[in-house]
C-alpha cells in the first residue's frame, strides 16, 4: 500500500509508450434489449464517427447511455439499474441487456452487460467479455475507454464540487484504470469511520486502521488527480484553434500539501489530521479533511474568467476543449483513442467551433457518437461519418 501510494505521482510514467500506430477502438455492433425505450434494437457500424438524429424523445440519449455501460460504473446518467428496464405498457419487461462488438487492435471483442435481476438488490451489473464472466468492470479498460459530454454537464461549473471530481476521476481512469478502485477504497473507509464516530464508543485501533487506509488511498487519489489535471492543463494550453484554452487546477487543502511535500509526508499529515479531528467529525457528522473536499477549478485562458462566469456556450466550449485534450493525450500515452459520446454538443456551438470539433474528431481518428435533432448541423461530416435516424424505438441507417 505504502509503495503504491508513494509511486502514484509517477504512475503515468509506468504506462507503456504508445505502439507504432495509434489504435482506434470502435463499437461496430450494438444490440439492446429492454433498455429504456428500446424493446429490442440493433445497429451495425464501422469505425468512423456516428451521427444519430431524430426528434426529441426518440431515444438518442438512451442509445448513448447504453454505450456508456461499456465503461465501468453506473453509466452516463448514473441511474439506478432497475430504472433502465423498459417500462412496457403491457406489463413489466425483463432486465435490460447491452451487447456490443468492439473492434480493437487485438481483433474484435464481444462485450455483454446488463442488470442481474437475480442479485439481492437487483442492482448488480453482469459483465461478460468474450463470453466469460469478468471479475471486475475495470477489465473493460483493456479494450476501450469512453468519455462523454451530456446536456446535464452544462451545469458542471455551476453546482457543487462532487460532479467535478467525478468528471475528473473519469478522465484519470482513462490513463490509470486502478484509480477507480482507489477512489472506492477511500470512500468506503471514510464512510466506515463516520459510522464508527457516530455510533461510538469507537474502537481506537479500528479507527486508526481506517484512517491509515484513508491516508494511503486518499493521497494516491489526490496525486493521480493532480498529475492528470496538470497534463490536461498543459495539453489545453498547447492546443490551437477556436476552442478556448481551458486552464485547469486541482484545488484543496490536501492537494496543496502535495505541492509542498512528498507523498509520504502528505500521507502522514492526513493521518494525523484525521486522528485529531475525531471528536469534531463525530459531532458534525462530516469528514473535515481529505481529497473528497478537493475541486477541479477551470477557467478561460483567454479572458481569465472563472468557468462559472462564462457564457453557457463558452462553458460548453471549455468542456469540449478538455475532452479533446484528454483524447489527444490518451492517444499519445496509451496509443488508444477513447470512444467519445457527445450528446447534443452542437446545440451551443457556433459554426466555426462546430467545424473545428468535427475536424478534431476526424484528426484524432476517434469513434465519436454525436446526436442532434437536425441532420443539417452535421453537414460537414457527410463524407467522414455514418448517419442513423432514431425513431419509434428503432435505429436505421440514413
Ligand atoms: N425505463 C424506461 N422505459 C421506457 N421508456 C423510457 C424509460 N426511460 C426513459 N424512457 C423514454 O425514452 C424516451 C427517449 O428518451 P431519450 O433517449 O432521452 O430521447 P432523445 O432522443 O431526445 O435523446 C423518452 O420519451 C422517455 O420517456
Ligand atoms: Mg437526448
Amino acid at each position: 500500500m505504502l509503495a503504491e501510494s508513494a509511486t502514484a505521482p509517477h504512475m503515468m510514467g509506468m504506462i507503456p509508450a504508445a505502439a507504432a500506430a495509434p489504435a482506434r477502438p470502435a463499437v461496430t455492433r450494438l444490440a439492446l434489449t429492454d433498455f429504456r425505450s428500446y424493446a429490442s434494437a440493433r445497429l451495425a457500424a464501422d469505425d468512423r464517427p456516428v451521427v444519430l438524429t431524430g426528434p426529441n424523445g426518440a431515444g438518442k440519449t438512451n442509445l448513448l447511455e447504453a454505450l456508456s455501460f461499456l465503461a465501468p460504473g453506473r453509466g452516463m446518467r448514473r441511474a439506478r439499474l432497475a430504472e433502465i428496464d423498459r417500462r412496457a405498457p403491457a406489463g413489466a419487461a425483463g432486465a435490460w441487456t447491452v451487447a456490443a462488438t468492439v473492434a480493437t487492435p487485438q481483433g474484435p471483442v464481444q462485450i455483454g452487460t446488463g442488470r442481474d435481476a437475480t442479485s439481492d438488490s437487483g442492482e448488480r451489473r453482469l459483465l461478460r467479455i468474450d463470453g466469460a464472466v469478468a471479475k471486475s468492470q475495470a477489465a473493460l479498460a483493456e479494450y476501450l475507454s469512453l468519455v462523454w459530454l451530456t446536456p446535464q454537464m452544462d451545469r458542471l461549473f455551476l453546482e457543487g464540487s462532487a460532479p467535478r471530481r467525478r468528471f475528473l476521476d473519469r478522465l484519470v481512469y482513462g490513463f490509470d484504470p486502478a484509480h477507480a478502485a482507489r477512489v472506492a477504497a477511500y470512500e468506503q473507509a471514510m464512510r466506515e469511520r463516520a459510522r464508527l464516530l457516530r455510533d461510538g464508543p469507537a474502537d481506537a485501533a479500528w479507527l486508526q486502521a481506517l484512517e491509515q487506509r484513508m491516508a494511503e488511498h486518499g493521497i494516491a487519489v489526490a496525486a493521480a488527480r493532480r498529475e492528470v489535471t496538470a497534463r490536461l492543463d498543459a495539453a489545453c494550453r498547447a492546443a490551437e484553434g477556436p476552442f478556448p484554452a481551458a486552464r485547469l487546477e486541482l484545488t484543496g487543502e490536501v492537494e496543496r500539501w502535495l505541492e509542498e511535500k512528498p507523498a509520504l509526508a502528505a500521507e502522514e499529515e492526513l493521518r494525523l489530521r484525521l486522528a485529531a479531528a475525531r471528536r469534531l467529525d463525530g459531532e458534525s457528522g462530516t469528514t473535515t479533511v481529505g481529497p473528497h473536499r478537493g475541486d477541479l477549478t477551470v477557467s478561460h485562458g483567454g479572458t481569465g474568467m472563472a468557468a462559472a462566469q462564462c457564457s453557457t456556450g463558452e462553458q460548453k466550449a471549455l468542456l469540449i476543449a478538455v475532452l479533446l485534450a484528454q483524447a489527444r493525450l490518451q492517444t499519445a500515452l496509451r496509443g488508444m483513442a477513447p470512444v467519445m459520446l457527445l450528446d447534443e454538443v452542437t446545440a451551443h456551438l457556433d459554426a466555426q467551433r462546430r467545424a473545428a470539433l468535427f475536424a478534431e474528431i476526424a484528426g484524432l481518428g476517434a469513434q465519436a457518437w454525436l446526436t442532434g435533432t437536425d441532420p443539417g448541423l452535421f453537414a460537414e461530416l457527410e463524407r467522414s461519418a455514418q448517419f442513423f435516424g432514431v425513431a419509434d424505438g428503432a435505429i436505421a441507417p440514413l
